[in-house]
């Protein structure tokens, strides 16, 4: 990965800053949903994470694996980028969830939140599906980006507007792999 080294001009949020940031939010997470999906969890009422790919993917698995509760994995794929640094504002299914999650307790897994399209188009998506209940979990916002507003109930770090690779966000499909978060180059997309 040192290849990567000179297209990251700072490390914003380090591995060991994101996996105590992970912690903590599982901690808070278990705590608010044992009633609901604690004890008496099973099949039909165990907690459902919705990752959405791909930025979710490193946040979704760390993120499970710390909760203490037993969670149902499933996945849905939108995107709104491309590969471009700014939001499009417009969001294309390309995989929908495979179950169905009426009656049941939903966290939405993001990343990021920028402008907020994605998440908010996402809700009203998933609320049409009629979940006991749905909320948000973003390891990172940007309050500065923020064109529509969207009820997070679970956010790991407020950044600046600027972009960032790493631990799951791309820069055209690169960056990824990095374990850790950090501002990507000017010089890269110029
Ligand atoms: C990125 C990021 C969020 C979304 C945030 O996904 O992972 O899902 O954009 O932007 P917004 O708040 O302005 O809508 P992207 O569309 O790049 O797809 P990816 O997760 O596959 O990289
Ligand atoms: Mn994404
Ligand atoms: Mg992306």
């Amino acid at each position: 990965r040192r290849l990567y080294d000179e297209d990251i001009s700072s490390v914003l949020v380090t591995e060991e800053q994101v996996r105590t940031k992970i912690a903590e939010i599982a901690e808070q997470v278990a705590a608010d949903y044992s009633e609901q999906c604690g004890e008496r969890s099973g099949r039909e009422t165990d907690l459902v994470l919705i990752g959405v790919l791909k930025g979710a993917v490193m946040f979704m698995t760390d993120f499970a694996r710390a909760l203490p509760v037993p969670v149902q994995l499933e996945f849905m794929a939108v995107s709104s980028y491309g590969s471009s640094t700014s939001s499009s504002g417009v969001v294309r299914i390309l995989k929908d969830l495979d179950r169905d999650i009426a009656g049941r307790h939903v966290l939405i897994v993001e990343d990021i939140i920028d402008s907020g399209l994605t998440l908010n188009w996402l809700m009203n998506n998933l609320q049409a599906r009629s979940p006991a209940s749905l909320e948000v979990v973003t390891l990172l916002r940007k309050p500065d980006a923020i064109k529509v507003d969207v009820p997070v109930k679970y956010v790991g770090f407020d950044i600046p507007n600027e972009f960032v690779v790493g631990y799951g966000l791309d820069y055209a499909e690169r960056y990824r792999d990095l374990p850790y978060i950090g501002t990507l180059s000017p010089t890269v997309y110029a």
